[in-house]
């Protein structure tokens, strides 16, 4: 088993030896964004940066960002403890860029630290982008070695972020993993449909501000915006479909099991689910 603290430093290590620096999360809940209720992205915290308010005391960082996700653009309740990988409460990986570089340093490095330092199957893995972003297509034809027929185009729907009605927002690339028994099950069509396939990291490249109007603003500069899901990277890399069978789950599992005198059937185990992700929140909240 490879521990998630294990997993979370190897990320961030990964990062700093290509200049990045390391810093905390902020909290959960912003002290001055009158837009937001909880924190819901790594990116809340660099809003002012990325709107060309605040000048950053370093243009590359990495973190890991505590995140709650329970209202609003961003809510994912209802999938809670009745699927493995929702989460009101999460980590959000990430490595940013502000004004620095871009595209192709993104993907390069998220392709270099899943498939060289954490040796991921290449053959599990896929590839969307933005359906009018060919550079970005081209970036993961070029610049890396995955098979050009698992990069897939997707809508607004999917891969274009916004983190609310209104503010930073752009084109985004997801990664995504196939937990199914056999790779030879895989489809195109799977992706962002089948469960069996899940998003693991999302790239975003800021360059732009929506207004209130709906109007999209170019940004003054353009930035980099990833995040990865720690609970999710860290099931992969224990090669476990579920979120909740990785210690950061299990130890919660096992209290509510002795507390209640109740077995967690992972089958049918859609309240220990929720009582230990809610448990987590509520802590961090
Ligand atoms: N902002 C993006 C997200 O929340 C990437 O960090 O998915």
């Amino acid at each position: 088993m490879i521990s998630s603290k294990k997993i979370r430093k190897q990320f961030i290590d990964f990062f700093i030896s290509k200049q990045h620096e390391s810093v905390r999360s902020s909290s959960v809940v912003p002290f001055d964004d009158p837009t937001l209720l909880f924190t819901n992205a790594g990116m809340n915290q660099f809003k002012s940066i990325f709107l060309g308010d605040k000048s950053p005391k370093n243009n590359r960082i990495v973190n890991s960002q505590k995140c709650i996700r329970v209202s609003g653009k961003h809510n994912d309740l209802e999938e809670v403890g009745v699927d493995d990988y929702h989460h009101t409460f999460f980590e959000m990986l990430g490595n940013w860029s502000f004004g620095d570089y871009y595209k192709s340093e993104a993907i390069r490095w998220a392709w270099e630290l899943l498939t060289d330092i954490w040796k991921l199957d290449k053959e599990r893995l896929w590839v969307s982008v933005y359906k009018d972003d060919e550079e970005t297509k081209n970036i993961w034809i070029n610049e890396t070695d995955i098979d050009k027929n698992r990069i897939l185009k997707f809508g607004k729907k999917d891969n274009f972020w916004e983190m609310g009605e209104i503010g930073p927002c752009g084109p985004c690339t997801e990664i995504h993993y196939f937990h199914g028994k056999n790779i030879k099950n895989q489809k195109a069509s799977g992706v962002n449909s089948d469960p069996l396939y899940r998003e693991v990291w999302n790239l975003v490249f800021i360059q732009y501000n929506r207004d209130d109007k709906g109007t999209l603003n170019d940004l003054p500069q353009k930035h980099v915006d990833t995040g990865l899901g720690l609970e999710r990277i860290v099931g992969i890399l224990n090669s476990t479909p579920s979120n909740y069978d990785t210690d950061l789950f299990m130890p919660i599992i096992k209290s509510i099991e002795e507390i209640t005198h109740r077995k967690y059937d992972k089958k049918h185990g859609v309240s220990h689910r929720v009582i230990a992700d809610h448990i987590r929140m509520l802590c961090f909240a």
